[in-house]
């Protein structure tokens, strides 16, 4: 890899706007923090960094490629046209084009997202997730005894915790129903009802291609949520800061776990990262319970890269500096074979 590149930083945006167009105005807002802190490491490792925002116009992608020729693109595009599932369509584009690229691949993207179709391969390998079911809209919804109470209800395939609230943990056969059809008809989504998993939440995140290595596990912590009540990651446990200090919700690196457990998650997650067919970097949401068994609750391709996020603050913990976390995935860009 040359030292300085001709980088093409894309991401999604809620408008279209005129190639060229320089972000300064957006990049001040917190919304835009994984975008401005990429951008900054990649000027600081020295690269000349283009930036282009996605709507929903593929044509102006197309146009900047020809005019600019990019020699690597950095990709966070995690929404198409409003669609979070069509991350997956643009990335197969650009598997299309031939440029190298950092992240997931579409075929990735596409296992990763169904939180059904990631643990059927992970069960394939004989990983720990929880015993699920999936109900698909416009098909009877049943409850089956076959699944231990109490359960998780959730969105098949979205991210960020939308549609996940307190009322997604479910005790009895009809909030089961209700819950599975409140988000077939609220938010016109398939539904997942997994076992719930009481334990210690941990995030490990993983890079690399051939050689892969997990950075150290993150945790969230339930500081003043009652014993009593589901302590789950709901959508205002991680976004709204509000909520966060009244409940002293709070990530930080996870401590005091039992001898042995840290290398024990490690292998587990660089084997899932395997089975799935991860590339450049991942993250891993995980729960281990009291006696120590782990499961995995969700595979996240393309997780979030923002300095104050999980992955870079692993990558820091383990003595990579944000500005090195950003060039080795972009060195990892050309050494992928999917
Ligand atoms: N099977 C489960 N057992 C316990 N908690 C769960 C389970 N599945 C999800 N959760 C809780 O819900 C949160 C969001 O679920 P997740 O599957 O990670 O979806 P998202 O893609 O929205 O992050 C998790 O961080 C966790 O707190
Ligand atoms: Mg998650």
């Amino acid at each position: 890899m040359r030292k300085k590149l001709r980088v093409l930083l894309v991401f999604d945006t809620p408008l279209t706007k005129p190639i060229g167009y320089d972000y300064k105005e957006e990049f001040k807002d917190i919304d835009w923090n994984t975008e401005r802190d990429v951008y900054n490491a990649l000027l600081d490792n020295g690269h000349t960094v283009r930036l282009l925002g996605i709507n929903n116009d593929i044509k102006i992608f197309l146009e900047e490629i020809k005019n600019n020729k990019p020699d690597v693109i950095f990709n966070l595009v995690e929404v198409f046209d409003g669609k979070s599932h069509l991350d997956k369509n643009f990335v197969s584009l650009l598997e299309m084009i031939n440029i190298p690229f950092t992240g997931s691949s579409a075929g990735g993207l596409l296992i990763c997202n169904d939180k059904a179709m990631s643990k059927k391969i992970l069960s394939y390998h004989k990983i720990k997730v929880p015993h699920f079911m999936t109900f698909y809209r416009k098909r009877k919804v049943w409850f089956s005894k076959r699944l231990r109470l109490p359960l998780v209800v959730k969105p098949l395939c979205e991210e960020a915790s939308r549609g996940i609230s307190l009322g997604s943990i479910v005790d009895d056969e009809k909030s089961m129903i209700d819950r599975v059809m409140f988000i077939h008809k609220n938010m016109q989504m398939d539904a997942i009802v997994e076992e719930y998993i009481e334990g210690r939440e941990l995030y490990i995140s993983v890079i690399g291609n051939k050689k892969i290595k997990a950075l150290p596990p993150r945790e969230v912590k339930f500081g003043n949520v009652p014993d009593d009540e589901p302590r789950i990651a709901t959508y205002k446990a991680k976004w709204d800061e509000k909520y966060r200090k009244r409940w002293d919700i709070k990530n930080t690196f996870a401590r005091n776990l039992a001898n042995g457990m840290d290398k024990k998650m490690f292998d587990m997650c660089k084997r899932a990262y395997r089975a799935l067919n991860m590339r450049c970097y991942a993250r891993f949401d995980i729960r281990v319970t009291n006696n120590e068994r782990m499961f995995i609750f969700e595979a996240n391709a393309n997780p979030c890269l923002a300095k104050n996020d999980e992955v870079a603050q692993s990558a820091e913990k383990a003595g990579i500096s944000y500005n090195e976390l950003i060039q080795k995935i972009l060195r990892l860009a050309f050494k992928r074979d999917n």
